[in-house]
C-alpha cells in the first residue's frame, strides 16, 4: 500500500502542507527541528490514531493555531491499497477549552463518512522504526506491552476491541475491590466483572502468544544473518498468569515463559484465568488492585539463553531490535497480504555499515518507505539515485 496524497493543516510545525507522494523510497533530509519526525508522526497517527511521541493530542495542534477561536488540526491521506484504488482517511483534532481543562475531540472520517477509532484498524498499515525502539529491551514492561498492543491493534480488530474493553473493565474492578475492602460492597459482586475480565483478557493473552511466536520465528533468521550465525535470539512471552496447556486445572503463578509449542485459544484460557481471579480475590481486595492479567504481562528477549536486557551489550541490543522490527515488517506483510508503509525516523545513520546495508536491502522491495536523516551522506549512491530526495525546512518540504 502507499499514500498518494497527504494534507496537513495546523499539525505541529506544518501550518499547511499539500504533498503528492511517490511509490518507492522517499528520503527526507534537513537540520534538526525542521519537521521530519512530525511528518512521520502524522502518517503514523492517521494509521493508528495514536502518536508514538505524545500522550495528549492537543500537543500536536500547531501553536500558532492556539490564538484561533476554535484551534484545530487536520490530517488527511489518500491511500492506495491492493483492495481498494483510493481511500481517504481524515482525522480532525479540535481543542475544546473548558475553563482550564484542555480536551481534544477527534473527528474521524473514511471517504467523508464519520467513523469510530476502531474503524481505522487496517485502513493504513505502517511499521515505524525509531532509535528509541531500543527501550523495548531496556525500558519498562509497560513499553513492551504497548508494543504488543500497538502491533496487534493495526491488524486485528477483535483484539483492539477486547483491549479497549479490558482497559475499561480493569479500573472498575479495582474500584470495586477497594469498596469491598472498605466494607461497602460484597465479595460476590466481583463475579460479574471477573467473567468479563477473563473473557477479554483471554483474547489478549492468546493474541500476544500468537504474535510473539510468529515474530520470534521470523526474527531468529535475521538475527542469525546479522551475527554470522553466532547468536540465537529468543523472544518469550511471560504472561502474569500462566495457563496450562493440558487444562488439568493445575495453575502456576510463577513468572516463567509460557510454553510456546502449542497456540492456546481464548476458550481454553478464559476458564483458567477466571479461576485464577477467583483464587486471588482476597489478596486483590487486600491490596486494592487486580494482581494478575494481561496488564501485568512481560516479554523477554534472550540471546544464547541469556537475557538481553540484563546481559546484552549495546550492539547486541541494537541487533536484536533490528531483527524484531524486520520481523514485525514480515509479520504485517503476511497479515495484510501486501507491504505496509515503512517509516524510518533517523535510524539508518545510527547503524554500522553492515547493518545499514542489511536493512536497506531487506526493505528494498517496499511499495513505499519514508526515511528521515540529517545526513544524506550515509546513504549509498545507488539508494540516493532510486529515492525521491526531499529537503525539509521550517515545516516546508521542497521536492525539487
Ligand atoms: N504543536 C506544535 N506547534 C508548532 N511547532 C511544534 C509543535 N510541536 C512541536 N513543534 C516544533 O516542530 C519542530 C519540528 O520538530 P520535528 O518534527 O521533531 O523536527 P525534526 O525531526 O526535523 O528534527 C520543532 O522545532 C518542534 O519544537
Ligand atoms: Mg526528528
Amino acid at each position: 500500500m502507499y499514500i498518494e496524497y497527504l494534507s496537513l493543516v495546523n499539525f505541529r510545525n506544518y501550518a499547511r502542507l499539500e504533498l503528492t507522494l511517490p511509490q518507492g523510497p522517499v528520503l527526507l533530509h534537513g537540520a534538526n527541528a525542521q519537521g521530519k519526525t512530525s511528518l512521520l508522526e502524522a502518517i503514523y497517527y492517521l494509521a493508528t490514531c495514536n502518536s508514538p511521541y505524545t500522550v495528549s493530542d492537543w500537543q500536536m495542534i500547531n501553536w500558532q493555531a492556539e490564538q484561533d477561536i476554535i484551534p484545530f488540526a487536520r490530517l488527511s491521506a489518500d491511500v492506495v491499497t491492493s483492495r481498494s484504488p483510493l481511500e481517504r482517511v481524515e482525522i480532525t483534532l479540535v481543542q475544546d477549552r473548558n475553563g482550564s481543562d484542555q480536551h481534544t475531540r477527534k473527528d474521524i472520517r473514511l471517504n467523508g463518512v464519520p467513523k469510530r477509532v476502531m474503524d481505522l484498524v487496517g485502513q493504513i498499515n505502517v511499521v515505524l522504526f525509531l532509535p528509541r525502539d531500543l527501550s523495548l529491551i531496556e525500558g519498562s514492561p509497560a513499553e513492551r506491552r504497548r508494543y504488543m498492543d500497538a502491533t496487534l491493534c493495526q491488524t486485528d480488530r477483535a483484539y483492539c476491541e477486547s483491549l479497549d474493553t479490558y482497559e475499561k473493565l480493569l479500573p472498575q474492578r479495582n474500584a470495586l475491590l477497594r469498596r469491598i475492602g472498605e466494607g461497602q460492597s460484597g465479595l460476590e459482586e466481583l463475579a460479574f466483572w471477573d467473567v468479563q475480565l477473563a473473557e477479554h483478557g483471554a483474547r489478549l493473552i492468546a493474541g500476544r502468544q500468537r504474535l510473539l511466536r510468529e515474530l520470534e520465528s521470523i526474527a531468529q533468521h535475521s538475527h542469525l544473518d546479522l551475527t554470522g550465525r553466532r547468536e540465537m535470539l529468543e523472544i518469550s512471552y511471560q504472561p502474569s498468569f500462566t495457563p496450562t496447556l493440558d487444562g488439568d486445572g493445575q495453575m502456576s503463578f510463577n513468572v516463567r515463559g509460557l510454553d510456546l509449542h502449542r497456540q492456546m485459544e481464548p476458550e481454553e484460557i478464559a476458564p483458567q484465568f477466571l479461576q485464577a481471579l477467583e483464587i486471588g480475590r482476597e489478596e486483590h481486595v487486600e491490596r486494592g488492585m487486580t494482581l494478575l492479567g494481561p496488564h501485568r504481562d512481560e516479554l523477554r528477549f534472550q540471546i544464547n539463553q541469556r537475557d538481553v536486557g540484563l546481559y546484552g551489550s549495546r550492539g547486541q541490543t541494537r541487533t536484536a531490535i533490528l531483527s524484531l522490527k524486520l520481523a514485525e515488517l514480515e509479520w504485517m506483510r503476511d497479515c495484510i497480504g501486501e507491504w505496509p508503509i515503512l517509516l524510518l525516523d533517523d535510524v539508518v545513520a545510527e547503524l554500522d555499515a553492515d547493518r545499514r546495508v542489511y536493512l536497506l536491502d531487506r526493505i528494498d522491495g517496499a511499495t513505499q518507505s519514508i526515511l528521515t536523516t540529517t545526513d544524506p551522506g550515509v546513504f549509498s549512491a545507488s539508494f540516493l539515485q532510486k529515492a525521491a530526495v526531499w529537503q525539509v525546512a521550517e515545516g516546508r518540504i521542497s521536492t525539487g
